[in-house]
């Protein structure tokens, strides 16, 4: 039986677990279906219980997925769906989350996000997140693919400074924000999201990795994600539909690298010297 798995908590006091179910790509093929349903609800089964989706994926496809895989559990998953910019409006973000509320079959999103930044103003998007919090649609807001100079612009809007968490990319090829936004955040004490925390697939695949793993009995994969949860204000949300994957993944918490294996890390994927603008998928 795994330990429980190690919690981060948001600026709000709520803990969340650091390692969650992304959906990116389900919900786009309806012969996928079980397989995806059944991939969430092993890793619900496993704990992790935060499932990150967004009204975008598969055009709401996914949080049909989620709906299924949820049903009859809500209370034990904490979930995470995302608003797109072109609907970010004062109205249309109320629209887009009522919309999102049906599809999951659900009543309330523990946390909503802005997907990335668009033409909308963002105290515009934060005046229809805080008046979904007080109709108690959603729990908390966030935002993601969020620059240092974008949240220091939100820390200007009106009630800006209820940010809950930046999701962004984050991996070992994709790890600029080591330079500036992650200690900024962490100093902050705002989540960070690490999305596409395997590379999508690709870490998997890294001889390199796979030399370090197989030293300390563990897959590439797993070393990739015990690497960006080294940080206790990082939550990895990586998507499986293999159910041996979303095992390993699970697993992956267990892990601690150690300072040698962190510098070997380090030279096969050196960190940023300078500042790097934020990247995104
Ligand atoms: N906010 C944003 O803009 C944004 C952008 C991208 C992603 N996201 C979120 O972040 C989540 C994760 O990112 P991602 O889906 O782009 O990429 P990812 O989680 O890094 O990689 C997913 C791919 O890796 C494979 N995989 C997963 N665990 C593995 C393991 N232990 N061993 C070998 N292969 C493994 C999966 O295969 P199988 O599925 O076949 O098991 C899948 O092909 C998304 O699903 C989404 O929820 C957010």
């Amino acid at each position: 039986m795994p330990s429980e798995l190690p919690s981060v908590t948001l600026p709000s006091g709520t803990a969340v677990p650091s390692l969650g179910l992304g959906t990116w790509h389900m919900g786009e093929d309806r012969r996928r279906f079980a397989d995806e349903v059944a991939a969430l609800k092993l890793g619900l089964d496993l704990g992790m219980t935060l499932v990150d989706t967004a009204e975008m994926y598969a055009s709401g496809g996914a949080e049909e997925v989620v709906r299924e895989a949820i049903a009859g559990r809500r209370d034990e998953v904490f979930l995470v769906s995302k608003v797109l910019p072109s609907n970010a409006s004062r109205t249309g973000t109320v629209r887009a989350c009522e919309a999102s509320l049906k599809r999951l079959g659900t009543e309330h999103i523990d946390l909503y996000l802005l997907h990335w930044r668009g033409s909308y103003r963002l105290a515009e998007t934060v005046e229809a997140f805080e008046a979904l919090r007080a109709e108690g649609k959603i729990g908390h807001w966030g935002v993601s693919n969020f620059d240092v100079p974008d949240m220091a612009e939100l820390a200007g809007v009106p009630r800006g400074g209820n940010v809950q968490a930046n999701q962004v990319l984050y991996n070992l090829d994709a790890r600029g924000i080591d330079f500036d936004l992650q200690p900024a955040l962490g100093k902050a004490a705002v989540p960070i999201m690490a999305y596409s925390p395997v590379g999508q697939g690709d870490l998997a695949r890294h001889a390199g990795l796979a030399a370090i793993g197989k030293r300390i009995g563990a897959t590439a994969a797993q070393v990739a994600l015990a690497w960006t949860l080294r940080h206790p204000h990082v939550i990895a949300i990586p998507k499986a539909v293999r159910p041996e994957h979303v095992r390993d993944n699970r697993a992956a918490a267990d892990l601690t690298l150690s300072q040698d294996d962190l510098a070997e890390i380090d030279r096969l994927f050196p960190p940023p010297r300078r500042r790097v603008p934020l990247e995104m998928i």
